[in-house]
């Protein structure tokens, strides 16, 4: 096992957080319009060397892969249990061109200017030192190389966050911090991105629905696990489980599709030159 620095984000993706992640991403690919936009973005060819950051349970990882043929796709992550996920529905789907290591892509020993392009679906907003990572990340790419990810534009915009904690807050909105949001800002994003390295670093907004479920229970459980409605029911000790449910239930009829519970979601879709 490498290095470890982000050791709180370890605990939470080697913990409940991650078990909840890898029960609730396994199988069907969630939001599989937003994958497709990153990997677009990313210019993936049959010879491209990719990285995928915080790569989860892979699905973003395996859809690199076989845009790569000829090329390789090496998946990130700190979480053990969701890393398992990934290797298995590797393996059953027969690619041979991807891998998955465990590791913190803060200090990880990448191989030195060996990437064409690094991705990131959600899984670069955890650093506790933001530009020593994006460093990191730089180091592995080649010159030239690109760096291309998502992450959340500002929580308010958010309705996927804001709505089902209201909803459980009495509408207070005493909505709890999250490191989810920590690359919101543009012109901050832009001066870390600039401070690591990068160059001609771009930041486009990209609004798709954020799919939790393919009907109202599944959503209501995926909210249930998630973290920041757990922080809600342990400040909260009137708010029963049972409550808490009936109130998601409620909270996320209007976003009913016949295809899931889709609810608007506000990213950004960066993309970013290693020069
Ligand atoms: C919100 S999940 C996104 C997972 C996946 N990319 C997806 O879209 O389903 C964030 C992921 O980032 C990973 N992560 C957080 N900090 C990390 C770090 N320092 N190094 C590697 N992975 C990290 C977590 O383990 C988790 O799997």
């Amino acid at each position: 096992m490498t290095r470890i620095v982000n050791t709180e984000q370890d605990v939470a993706w080697n913990g409940a957080e991650g078990a909840h992640w890898a029960e609730h991403n396994d199988g069907d690919p969630v939001n599989r319009e937003l994958t497709e936009a990153l990997l677009v973005a990313a210019g993936i060819g049959p010879t491209t060397r990719l990285l995928d950051i915080g790569c989860g349970t892979g699905e973003s990882t395996r859809m690199a892969a076989r845009l790569a043929p000829h090329g390789h796709a090496l998946g990130l992550d700190l979480s053990a249990v969701m890393l398992e996920r990934a290797r298995a529905a590797a393996g059953a789907a027969g690619l041979d061109n991807v891998t998955f290591e465990q590791g913190d892509a803060q200090v990880y020993p990448f191989a030195e200017g060996q990437y064409d392009v690094a991705v990131s679906q959600f899984g670069i907003m955890f650093f506790a030192d933001p530009v020593a990572a994006f460093r990191n990340i730089g180091r592995a790419l080649r010159p030239g190389g690109r760096l291309v990810f998502l992450c959340p534009r500002e929580m308010t915009a958010n309705a996927w966050y804001v709505v089902p904690i209201a909803a459980l807050d009495g509408g207070a909105g005493r909505l709890p911090d999250s490191a989810m949001f920590s690359l919101a800002d543009p012109a901050q994003l832009t001066a870390l991105l600039t401070d690591a390295g990068f160059r001609e670093v771009r930041p486009e907004p990209l609004d798709l629905p954020m799919a939790f479920g393919t009907d109202l229970a599944e959503a209501t459980g995926f909210y249930l696990g998630s973290g920041p409605v757990r922080a809600v029911l342990e400040r909260s000790p009137d708010l029963t489980p049972e409550l808490a449910r009936t109130l998601l239930v409620e909270a996320l009829r209007p976003y009913q599709e016949p295809d899931g519970v889709r609810i608007p979601g506000a990213n950004w879709l960066v993309t970013a030159t290693r020069p």
